[in-house]
């Protein structure tokens, strides 16, 4: 194989082999989750899905992690075209997909996720469900077809939230049976279980409402629901950030000991990972401390995985060299190069992001046009 190139770059953390539970991973290099609204009407993936996510294996990546996958047909579902697992014929249409990352050598964990308060499109239901009566802030995504405000959800009913948990414990069951190699649940970015954490979301006053412990029971109930569905030995882990789809800049008020507070508590559940998103990955999570992956990492105790920006291979690799996280995800970076690791390994370029890819549509259609386009774009400019 391959060196890298540059031998100024020590890139060399990034492919180390890594353990999360009972899973091995060839590399620290994951593609990070990316909603990309491609699937059938019904939910079900399809064959050109399998065909993307088995680029990124073919490319090197050690580990994929799916778009965010809907869990029930209540009110998880947050865009049209988004991929489910909430009945046995999405299950099957995953195996195959599965089937192609393992074949190249890489490991796939599914995202499952509830869209709660930010649903735009849900086949299931017209109305919208979150924590408490708040209008999201901003407006809804265009890219995934969504346009105008929100909707003002309804506050869930205790018998909502039992059956939301157990959507998800149904979801990661049917994820272990399609093959996948792991669960990750989507506790970040403004979808439902942040929802329930965020003060201003959450005006509850029952007991998934008040202080910080309360807030997090819904994430507390839904991993433990999760490891009881799926058994001791696969692989689970929690997606947290600060900021959210609807709110970039949002941080968490109570600073660094917030932080200490949540990664203690979510450190002490039958996790294998958690996985921090922020901005820049290597930036201070507040003033001048830590980022955000190295305080989960000190106050949790299980392996970090860390996004964003990390594209930029002088700080992914640096990151993982101090021990600030184990794993980097790229979004990003692996649109633009699904064969990104390869590329580290023989310090080839990589270009800046366009996009384009994912504008006026993150769907496969417009990334695939848009290739197309500068393809013929450059075929001209040679001539
Ligand atoms: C088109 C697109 C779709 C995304 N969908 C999801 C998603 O389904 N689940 C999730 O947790 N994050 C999602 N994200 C966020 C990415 O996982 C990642 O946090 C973000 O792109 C920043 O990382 P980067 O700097 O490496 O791009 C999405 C990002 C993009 C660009």
């Amino acid at each position: 194989m391959a060196i890298a190139a540059d031998a100024s770059i020590p890139t060399s953390p990034l492919f180390a082999p890594l353990r999360v539970g009972t899973l091995t991973v060839r590399n620290r290099l994951a593609v990070a989750p990316m909603t990309r609204i491609s699937a059938a009407p019904d939910g079900q993936p399809t064959r050109r899905m399998g065909k993307y996510y088995a680029a990124f294996a073919d490319g090197g990546f050690g580990l994929v992690i799916s778009e965010g996958i809907y869990t029930d047909k209540a009110y998880a579902q947050g865009y049209q075209f988004q991929p489910g697992l909430s009945d046995d014929a999405q299950r099957d249409a995953w195996r195959p997909i599965v089937e192609g990352v393992h074949e190249r050598g890489g490991r796939m964990i599914a995202q499952l996720m509830h869209a709660g308060a930010l649903a735009q499109a849900n086949p299931h239901r017209a109305d919208t469900r979150g924590p408490s009566a708040v209008r999201p802030k901003g407006v809804q995504m265009a890219f995934y077809r969504g346009s105008g405000e929100y909707r003002l959800p309804t506050p869930m009913s205790e018998a909502e939230i039992a059956a939301a948990v157990d959507g998800f414990a149904q979801a990661a069951t049917r994820a272990r049976e399609a093959g996948f190699d792991g669960v990750e649940l989507h506790g970040a970015n403004g979808y439902l279980l942040d929802q329930f954490l965020s003060e201003g979301v959450n005006l509850r006053e029952d007991r998934y409402g008040g202080d910080l412990q309360r807030r997090l029971r819904l994430t507390v109930e839904t991993v433990e629901a999760v490891r009881e569905a799926v058994g001791p030995d696969f692989p689970l882990g929690v997606r947290v950030s600060q900021a959210k789809v609807n709110d970039f800049v949002h941080k968490w008020s109570g600073g660094v000991e917030q932080a200490a507070a949540i990664f203690g508590t979510l450190g002490k559940l039958p996790i294998d990972y958690l996985h921090t998103t922020e901005f820049e990955a290597w930036q201070p999570a507040f003033g001048d401390g830590l980022s955000l992956a190295a305080l989960a990492k000190r106050h949790a105790q299980v392996p970090v995985f860390a996004n964003g920006s990390l594209h930029l291979r002088e700080e992914a690799a640096a990151l993982l060299a101090r021990g600030d996280a184990d794993l980097v995800a790229l979004g990003r970076g692996a649109l633009t190069h699904s064969d990104w690791p390869r590329r580290c390994l023989q310090g080839q370029p990589v270009e800046a992001f366009d996009r384009g890819l994912i504008d006026p549509l993150a769907d496969l259609d417009n990334a695939e046009r848009r290739r197309e386009r500068l393809r013929t774009e450059q075929r001209q400019s040679a001539r």
